[in-house]
C-alpha cells in the first residue's frame, strides 16, 4: 500500500535563484510558452512585450497580418527595442539609441549611414525571430532553436486531461472575446501556483463561493484528479457566477455532456484553462523571480456578449475571488519555503498525490543540481 503522505519538493526549489535560473533555461526558454492573446496584437504594428525566461520578447503583427515574435534586442549594440508593455508603431521599430530601424517582418530597413555599408546583410542583422504558433486564440512562442512538438506538449495536455481530442474544440476558445482581464502580481514561486491549481484539498477551507457552485469540490477531489471528469454544478445553481445566478449566453458548440460542468486543465509550464458552458478562463503565468510571478487572467465570452456590453461582473467575480483566495494562500506559503522546517519539503495527502508527477517532471527538467551550490 502506498503511504498516505508522500514528500513535496524541498523548500529550495521555491527560493533558490540557481534553481530558478535552471527553470528559465530548461523550461521557460525551451518549451512552448503562451505569450499574449492574439487580439492583443489585432493589426500590423501593434505590439506587446513579455518576459519569457531571461528574455524580453516582442510580439507583433506584420504587414501581411502574420503574427511575429522577436527577441526585443537591437542587433547593433543591444539596446532593448521596446520598453513599453504594449504599444503601436506605424511602419517600423526604431531603436532609440542610434536609430537602427527594423520592418514589421524584423528585417533591418534603415540605419544612419547604412547605404555606406553595402556589405551589411539586412536579414542577418534583422531582429532575431522566435517560433510562433497560434492556438485557442493565443500566441504561443518557443525560444528554442528546435521547438518540441506543439501537438504533443500543448494540445496533448488538453486531450490527456479531457480524455477526448475533440472536447476542447467544442468551446471554440479562439472565437471567443475577452470580456475581462485581470493581472495579479503574486509574491510566490510559480510552482506553488501550479500545485495549488492542481488540487482541491483546500477548496472547502478557502473557496466558500466556489464550493457552493461546485458542491463536489467540498470533498477535496479536484476535477484534475480524474481523467475526463468535469465537476458538476450544484442542483440549484443556474450558472457559474458568484451567487449561482444565471450565466451568460452558452457557447454554441458545448455538448450536453459538457453542460453544467467545470473542467480544468494545466498546460505545463505556465497555463491553466478553465472551461464552463458560457465562458472560458485562461491563466497565463510569467515567472519573474523565484518568489515573484505575474498572472494574467482572461475571461472569454461569446463575442455577442462582449459586443452588447452585457454585465459579466457576477460571472467574473467568482473566479476573481477564487484567484485572490488561491494567490493569498500561495503568498502565505512562500516565506516558509526558506525556513528550516521546509528544508526537506512538506507532504502531499492522497488527494494531492498526482502533484507528485509534476514534481518529478520539474526535477527531471532541472536536473540533479544541488541547491545553493
Ligand atoms: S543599440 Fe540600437 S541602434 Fe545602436
Ligand atoms: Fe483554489
Amino acid at each position: 500500500m502506498t503511504a498516505s503522505l508522500i514528500p513535496t519538493l524541498p523548500g529550495a526549489y521555491y527560493t533558490d535563484p540557481d534553481i530558478f535560473r535552471q527553470e528559465q533555461e530548461r523550461v521557460f526558454e525551451v518549451m512552448w510558452f503562451c505569450a499574449v492573446r492574439s487580439s492583443d496584437v489585432p493589426t500590423p504594428g501593434k505590439f506587446r512585450t513579455v518576459q519569457i525566461g531571461r528574455e524580453s520578447v516582442l510580439v507583433s503583427r506584420a504587414r501581411d497580418g502574420a503574427v511575429k515574435a522577436f527577441l526585443n534586442i537591437c542587433r547593433h549594440r543591444g539596446a532593448q527595442l521596446c520598453l513599453e508593455a504594449e504599444g503601436e508603431v506605424k511602419r517600423a521599430f526604431q531603436c532609440p539609441y542610434h536609430a537602427w530601424t527594423y520592418g514589421l517582418d524584423g528585417k533591418l530597413v534603415a540605419a544612419p549611414n547604412l547605404t555606406k555599408m553595402p556589405d551589411v546583410d539586412r536579414v542577418e542583422y534583422g531582429l532575431v525571430n522566435v517560433h510562433v504558433r497560434e492556438w485557442l486564440g493565443y500566441v504561443w512562442v518557443c525560444l528554442a532553436d528546435k521547438p518540441p512538438s506543439f501537438e504533443d506538449g500543448v494540445v496533448g495536455a488538453c486531450t490527456e486531461r479531457l480524455g477526448d481530442a475533440e472536447a476542447i474544440g467544442h468551446y471554440d476558445v479562439a472565437g471567443l472575446s475577452v470580456g475581462r482581464r485581470i493581472v495579479y502580481d503574486v509574491a510566490a514561486n510559480w510552482k506553488l501556483i501550479v500545485e495549488n491549481f492542481m488540487e482541491c484539498y483546500h477548496c472547502a477551507t478557502i473557496h466558500p463561493e466556489l464550493t457552493e457552485v461546485l458542491p463536489e469540490f467540498a470533498d477535496g477531489l479536484a476535477a484534475q484528479y480524474f481523467v475526463g471528469h468535469g465537476a458538476e454544478f450544484g442542483e440549484d445553481v443556474k450558472g457559474f457566477t458568484i451567487d449561482g445566478s444565471e450565466g451568460l449566453d452558452l457557447i454554441p458548440g458545448v455538448g450536453e455532456d459538457q453542460d453544467r460542468r467545470y473542467y480544468a486543465i494545466t498546460i505545463k509550464p505556465t497555463v491553466f484553462v478553465n472551461l464552463v458552458p458560457d465562458h472560458v478562463i485562461i491563466h497565463r503565468m510569467f515567472p519573474m523571480a523565484a518568489d515573484h510571478t505575474i498572472v494574467e487572467c482572461d475571461w472569454l465570452y461569446v463575442p455577442s456578449v462582449v459586443e452588447s456590453g452585457k454585465d459579466v461582473s457576477a460571472s467574473v467575480e467568482l473566479f476573481h475571488r477564487v484567484n485572490q483566495q488561491d494567490f493569498d494562500a500561495c503568498e502565505r506559503c512562500q516565506p516558509a519555503m526558506g525556513s528550516k522546517v521546509y528544508a526537506n519539503g512538506g507532504v502531499l495527502v492522497p488527494s494531492e498525490h498526482h502533484i507528485g508527477a509534476f514534481h518529478d517532471w520539474v526535477q527531471e527538467k532541472v536536473g540533479d543540481i544541488v541547491a545553493g551550490s
